[in-house]
This record gives structure tokens, sequence and C-alpha cells, in this order.
């Protein structure tokens, strides 16, 4: 078995090729990723030896480079989850995220119609269903919740959804398509509500939460959603929509809250900034077709799994200071100056 990892160096993609490696020996998994500002060879190097592992560096919109490696490879399944991700970054300049997020989806598409293939998983988001209410609890999104996006990002996300369905139902392409809430865990790249405030707050540097802090998402600990994907492109059923969720939703102020107290930090570090362009109140997924279908559950609650997390980035700093050093600074400044 083959399976090309697109986007194997950001956040979920690396989690998910670790996962792979460990839990399938005699697989071989082909990370093809640009390198963006998200992207970062060094979480890849515990792999970079494995004989079973292949970095390439491309853009997934590169036909040329898409179908060589496709020839080289001649992949059983793709898993993309290469993308522009950052919510904040698609309201200041949408265009980059109409170009990978649809058009790259098209390109690893075109290449499985040209060579073949038994699965492409598209790793889309719950953004795409839009939001819900704060004062309606009962309501939770399902697979058949009508798409109705709110931001750049999630638009594009849902444009590339719609594309994997039709090419299923026009080319007869297998494809699945999972829809999971927020991801937190090891390798977060720190423009991102939790590794941004643990990085900040460790910093000693103040903790801006948009508007009220009172938008609510559901959050997930990334090798639950890895092992969600995995289940789905294993056992779950062609042309079929997943979504991903552990019934895990909070205000963003509780989270911040949450982690000052594990950090022993004070909570005065907290300032309230000005909100987010379109700022989704509540994001709530539904479980029940996963959990039903292919027995999925998530295994780590939150209490553990934000702990777990604030290890890795006390024991990792290298890792994340090496990035808030960089180029971050300039998109820091820009994003929080004069918020
Ligand atoms: P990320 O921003 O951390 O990583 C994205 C990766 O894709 C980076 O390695 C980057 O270099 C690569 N990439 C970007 N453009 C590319 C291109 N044109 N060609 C090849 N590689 C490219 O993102 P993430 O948080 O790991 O999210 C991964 C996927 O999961 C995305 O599709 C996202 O929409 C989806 N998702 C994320 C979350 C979340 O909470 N982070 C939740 C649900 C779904
Ligand atoms: P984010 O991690 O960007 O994920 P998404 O917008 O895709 O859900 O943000 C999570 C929530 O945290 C969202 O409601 C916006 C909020 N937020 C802040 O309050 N301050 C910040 O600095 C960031 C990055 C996010």
């Amino acid at each position: 078995m083959t399976i090309i990892v697109t986007g194997g160096a950001g956040f979920i993609g690396s989690n998910f090729v670790f996962h792979m490696l460990n839990t399938y020996p005699d697989y071989r998994i082909v990370c093809l990723d640009k390198l963006t500002y998200a992207g970062n060879l060094s979480t890849l190097a515990p792999v970079m030896d494995n004989p079973k592992f292949r970095f390439v560096k491309a853009d997934i919109c590169d036909r040329e480079a898409v179908n060589t490696l496709f020839e080289e490879e001649k992949p059983d399944m793709v898993v993309n989850f290469a993308a522009e991700s950052h919510v904040d970054r698609s309201i200041e300049d949408p265009e980059i995220f109409l170009k990978t997020n649809i058009l790259g989806t098209a390109t690893l598409m075109d290449a499985c119609r040209k060579y073949g293939i038994k699965r492409y998983h598209q790793v889309s988001t719950d953004e795409v269903y839009g939001d819900l209410p704060l004062d309606r609890p009962d309501l939770f999104f399902t697979e058949d919740t009508p798409i109705h996006t709110s931001s750049p990002y999630s638009s594009s996300k849902a444009g590339a959804d719609l594309l994997v369905l039709a090419y299923h139902r026009t080319y007869g392409l297998p494809v699945s398509i999972s829809r999971c809430s927020n991801n937190y865990g090891p390798y977060h790249f720190p423009e991102k509500l939790i590794p941004l405030m643990i990085a900040n707050a460790l910093n000693n540097k103040l903790l801006p939460v948009y508007g009220e802090g009172i938008n609510v998402r559901d959050w997930l600990y990334v090798e639950d959603h890895c092992k969600a994907i995995d289940l789905i492109i294993h056992k779950g059923r062609v042309g079929e929509v997943y979504n991903v969720g552990g019934h895990n939703e909070m205000k963003n102020i509780d989270i911040v809250r949450l982690i000052c107290k594990e950090l022993g930090k004070s909570e005065e570090l907290i300032t309230f900034v000005k909100d987010r362009k379109g700022h989704d109140m509540r994001y709530a997924i539904d479980p029940t077709k996963i959990h039903n279908e292919l027995g999925w559950l998530p295994e780590t609650c939150f209490a553990d799994g934000i702990k777990k997390t604030i290890t890795w980035y006390l024991e990792n700093r290298a890792w994340w200071e090496n990035i808030i050093n960089g180029e971050y600074q300039n998109y820091y400044e820009r994003m929080y100056k004069d918020r």
C-alpha cells in the first residue's frame, strides 16, 4: 500500500504521517508538501530516515510535479491535508486560499483520474457548515446540515468539498470526505488559538482574545482525528462525508484561562481585542455517523489532551521558538498591533 499524504509537514498532516508509519509498518508513506510558512521540515525529522517514508517538496497546484509523483509512486490512496488553513489570513488575502484549497484539490483529483486510485480522501472542516447560535445548545452539525460558509477560508474548503463530490458523481472517482472540528496537540502552528496562547503566556506576552471571548469551538485531540481518517480510508463508504468531533465545546475565554492556570500565569495577561470580521459563534459536531458506521470514538479527553499539549510545548521550545522568531514576527505585528 502506497499513500500520498499532502500537507504532511503541517500540523495534522505530520501527526497523520507518524500515526500511519507506526500503525502500518509495511505501508509506504509519501509526503508531498510545498513547505509554505506553515510547513516545517524539522517536524518530519524523526521519520526522514525511515525507508518506508519519502518527502517531496512540491505544490499541489503544480500539475506536472503531481503527475510525475503519481508516475513514480503509483499510489493506492491520496489523503489531502494540504491547504491554507488560517481564517485570519484568509480575511487579509483570500486569493491563495482559492488557489491551493480549490485548484490544488482539483489538480490532485485529476491525477487520480488519470492514473487510477483506490481512494482519494479530502480532509475538510466543520467550518463548511457555517456557525450555530449560542442560545441553541440543542443544535449540532450533521452531514446533512447545509453548507453555509462565513470566511474566505471556509468558502474555499466548501468549494473543494463540492468538487470532490462532483468528481465522484461525474467521473466515479472513489472519494471520501471528513469534516472535523478544531484540533489541538503537538506541532500546531503558533498562529492558532491554543499554541499562540501557550507561547505568549510562556513569554509573558499579552493574550489577545477576540471580542468577548464567548465564541465556542469543539476541540478534538489531533491523534483522535488521525485515527478517524485512518478508519474512513480503510472502512468508510465511498462517496460519503463523515463528521468528526468529540462533543467538547468550550468558550475561547475558558481555554485561555485554563492555559494561564496550567502554566501558573496571571489572568491579567488576558486582553480583549477587536473581534474577527464575520466571526463564527459556535461550532458543534454530531459524530453519530462515524460512531455507528465505523465505531470511532475519541480517546483523549480535553483535560488530559490539553495537559499533554502544554507539556509538549514546554519540552519542544526550540520547535516553536524557531517559528516565532522568524517571519512570524511580521505576521504578528500586522495582525495584532492595532487590534
Ligand atoms: P497547517 O496550516 O498546519 O498545514 C498545512 C500544510 O499544507 C503545510 O505543511 C503547508 O506547507 C502545506 N501546503 C500549503 N499549501 C500547499 C500547497 N499548495 N501544496 C502543497 N502543500 C501545501 O494546517 P492543518 O491545521 O494541519 O490542517 C490540515 C488540513 O486539515 C487542512 O486541509 C485544514 O483545512 C483541515 N482541518 C484543520 C483543522 C484544524 O483545527 N487545524 C480542523 C479541521 C480540518
Ligand atoms: P483559530 O485557532 O484561528 O481557529 P478557527 O478560527 O479556525 O476556529 O481560532 C479559534 C478561536 O479563537 C476563534 O473563535 C478565534 C479565537 N482567537 C482569539 O480569540 N485570539 C487569537 O489570537 C486567535 C488566533 C484566535
